[in-house]
């Protein structure tokens, strides 16, 4: 019996345990994925508890995936450049970390896009909190040309020039919309549009007209954003894969399948 988890606080709205208790079923795996709540107090102690028990790994969630990395034996260079851990391995009472953000981001869109490419975009990221790290890292390898980024608190925006700061521009949040003029790849990724969040409030009319427009943000599914972008004839992909996506590895490290994303699975995550 293969056991895995995600950690997290709170953890209750977790989505992770539908996703892989599908896979599990799926692929016919003797195996448990449970949600625990930690509080940041109990991290250490319960880790280890974990590791007694014999788990062969765990996703983290909000508020460990930087404070995770301290407890780690090594991390990989990706999780390294990204500053925080969602996947764990534990091998031999230790624990490697991993993140799978921007694999998950960068591998949704490919999948939902036929013939469309990220190579030599110019891209607008609104936003810069944990889930702009990883996205910022996706773009770069995935080699889009230059990337503008829009923050309400502009020193986060500056801190994620590090990422390249030859083709990282930083833009005032005022000016969001302006600064859609001519980019052919628009991404959301701050919570605002999310229910029970605040409204966006973009326009993006200035677009390249052959723009793509992602939201990570998946509750709602069709965004205010993601709905513009449809009545201007761009084309758009939802939220919802990131968090399909970024899951798999943990998966296939865990136990041994590389796991697939299919309709069924994100009907049964939106439900
Ligand atoms: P994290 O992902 O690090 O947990 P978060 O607090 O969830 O961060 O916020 C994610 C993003 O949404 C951030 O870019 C945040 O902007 P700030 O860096 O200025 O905090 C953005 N965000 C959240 N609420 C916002 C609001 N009401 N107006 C504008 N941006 C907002």
């Amino acid at each position: 019996m293969i056991k895995t988890a995600v950690i997290g606080h709170p953890i209750q709205h977790s989505k992770s345990p539908l996703i892989h208790g599908y896979w599990l079923e799926k692929y016919g795996i003797s195996g448990t994925y449970t949600a625990i709540d930690i509080a940041p107090d109990n991290l250490k102690k319960d880790v280890q508890n974990l590791i007694d028990a014999g788990y062969a790994g765990f996703n983290v969630t909000v508020p460990h995936k930087i404070s995770i990395i301290d407890q780690c034996a090594e991390i990989t260079p990706l999780a390294r450049k990204i500053g925080a851990v969602n996947t764990i391995t534990i091998k031999e009472g230790k624990l490697y970390g991993d993140n799978t953000d921007a694999y998950g981001f960068a591998q949704n869109i490919k999948e939902s896009t036929e013939g469309w490419s990220f190579a030599g975009k110019n891209a607008l990221v609104i936003g810069a909190g944990g889930a702009a790290n990883a996205i910022l890292y996706a773009l770069l390898e995935e080699g889009v040309e230059h990337i503008t980024i829009t923050n309400r608190t502009r020193e986060k925006a500056e801190l994620l020039q590090r990422f390249n700061p030859d083709k990282i521009t930083v833009v005032d949040w005022q000016n969001r919309s302006e600064a859609c003029e001519n980019k052919n790849l628009i991404i959301n990724t701050s919570a605002l549009g999310m229910s029970g969040k605040a409204d966006l409030e973009i326009d993006i009319s200035n677009a390249a007209k052959d723009a793509m427009v992602t939201d990570i943000v998946y509750a709602p599914l069709e965004t205010d954003l993601l709905k513009q972008a449809k009545a201007l004839g761009l084309q758009t992909v939802t939220g919802i894969g990131m968090l399909l996506h970024q899951a798999r590895p943990g998966f296939e490290r865990w136990n041994g399948t590389l796991p697939e994303v299919n309709d069924e699975l994100e009907a049964l995550v939106l439900k």
